[in-house]
């Protein structure tokens, strides 16, 4: 789609920060003064980000991912279009980052029910992503894909993660005991040297692959083939989110804080978790938009969780996410959000024009409580219920601030990705952390081999088989 400037303009996403202001919650609130002490912070974090644009020895090659990737942008779509033409359903086995940006563009831009559309009214092949390693699951989804029509996106970037590769193994033999080439039903999505899956695809006579750039952490994958080769199979803009990222970068470059959205929602984040504001509710009122809590979740959680800073100082940074959903959590969470423990920070996502709308019909006449709806639409419902929330924290003196979406498509989720990539780089920088490392992670990954029994883990298993569970502590 060609995008002109007033399209930019009138589809940009904004920050709305006022239910975090002194002006309406007092000192609980933050306002110039607050502002202005944090100025050298702010300004450091600044010019740490924008200094370290594109490096990949700092992991900070995916800066550049709306801008670098024409030729692969180019494959990527060729490649869907094969795929579409030949498989009825495209399953991405990966975990963590290389699953969470897939499932987060599959629920924002494809049809809540998907995968329940007959083919002539989906844009793209059934989709499913297997990221656990629930054996109900793996067999669960055996029954109801069709092997022969299915073509599996493989997204690992180191190619050891035992939870895809244990898939790749499950798959590849099945593939094999059914007649089927592993080659001609699977690609991909992994480092361009490191990774076992470079040496598995030679041993296969080259799969096709797609390469996660070195500069590129999982988390911060979405915009790299880790997520645009899934979302070009179902038909989504791929182009169209890459200029979303654009745009959004382009005003994250402002060394103004009061300009530059990504730059507010650390700063802002930064000042809450130091006074004690320990947990950050996202809590989108769409469910096309579900998902991004969950990716956004994994981004913030796994790049600020940190025990130390980067001149080696002890800390324990982070900001525990916490998924929500308007306006079905409003019936189960809100009481606590309002009422409980003054520890969190509640980030709205809200839209201004729906895809659907929904009207009410009129009815119930003689029931005061239910035909106030009638002539409203459930957009109108949705929204009102949004700003009321809102309305109900900043009245009970709770952290709030919403980021408004003009409309969910390809070109605001872009934005909204970027911003909250810059918003994450730049709120590591602040707490001086190291944003990109994830050594937490990996503990847990090289004790599941140890358990496994992978060689050079003897040392770990006998470690992990004493500290067996302790029957005295069992009832
Ligand atoms: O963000 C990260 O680095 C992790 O969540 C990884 O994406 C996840 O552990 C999967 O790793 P890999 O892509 O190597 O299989």
């Amino acid at each position: 789609m060609r995008m002109t400037e007033e399209m930019r303009k009138a589809l940009r996403i904004t920050v709305d920060y006022t239910n975090m202001t002194d002006k309406y919650l007092g000192d609980k609130g933050y306002g110039a003064k607050k502002f202005d002490e944090l100025k050298k912070t702010i300004k450091a974090a600044h010019a740490y980000v924008s200094g370290n644009r594109g490096k990949d020895e700092l992991f900070m090659g995916w800066t550049e991912l709306p801008y670098n990737q024409d030729a692969i942008v180019k494959d990527i779509l060729e490649t869907a279009k094969a795929v579409r033409k030949k498989f009825d359903y495209f399953v991405v086995l990966g975990i963590g980052g290389s699953a969470l940006g897939p499932i987060m563009a599959f629920q924002a831009l494809c049809h809540l029910h998907h995968n329940d559309l007959p083919k002539s009214k989906r844009k793209g092949p059934k989709f499913y992503v297997e990221d656990n390693v629930d054996p109900v699951r793996m067999k669960e989804l055996l029954d109801v894909i069709d092997l022969k029509k299915t073509c599996f996106n493989v997204i690992s970037k180191s190619g050891a993660t035992s939870e895809t590769m244990a898939q790749y193994l499950i798959i590849s033999e099945l593939l094999k005991k059914n007649g089927l080439s592993v080659k001609e039903h699977m690609i991909f999505t992994t480092d361009a040297k490191k990774g076992n899956l470079v040496k598995i695809s030679a041993s296969l006579g080259g799969v096709k692959s797609y390469v996660l750039p070195d500069g590129v952490g999982g988390r911060f994958s979405e915009l790299s083939p880790v997520g645009l080769l899934p979302a070009a199979v179902l038909g989504i803009d791929i182009k169209l989110l890459l200029k979303g990222a654009a745009f959004m970068d382009k005003l994250c470059k402002s060394a103004d804080v009061k300009k530059n959205p990504a730059l507010l929602c650390a700063a802002l984040q930064f000042m809450a978790m130091r006074d004690g504001k320990n947990v950050g509710v996202m809590m989108p009122y769409s469910d096309n938009l579900r998902y991004v809590a969950d990716w956004y979740a994994q981004l913030w959680a796994e790049s600020l969780g940190k025990n130390v800073t980067l001149d080696g100082t002890p800390c324990n940074a982070g900001q525990t996410p916490v998924k929500a959903l308007g306006v079905t959590d409003q019936h189960s969470q809100v009481q606590l959000y309002t009422e409980g423990p003054f520890d969190k920070v509640v980030t709205f996502l809200s839209v201004g024009s729906y895809k659907q709308k929904s009207p009410i019909p009129h009815g119930c006449e003689d029931i005061p409580d239910v035909s106030f709806l009638g002539g409203h639409t459930m957009e109108e419902l949705i929204q009102a219920e949004n700003k009321a929330t809102a309305y109900a924290l900043t009245k009970a003196g709770r952290l709030n601030y919403t980021i408004d979406l003009p409309e969910v498509n390809e070109f605001t989720l872009g934005q909204l990705l970027f911003l909250f990539e810059m918003q994450t780089a730049y709120a590591g920088a602040m707490l001086n952390i190291d944003t990109f490392n994830q050594p937490g992670v990996e503990a847990g990954k090289k004790a599941t081999f140890a358990l496994l029994g992978k060689p050079g883990y003897e040392e770990q298993k006998q470690q992990l088989d004493a500290a067996a569970s302790d029957p005295a502590y069992r009832v």
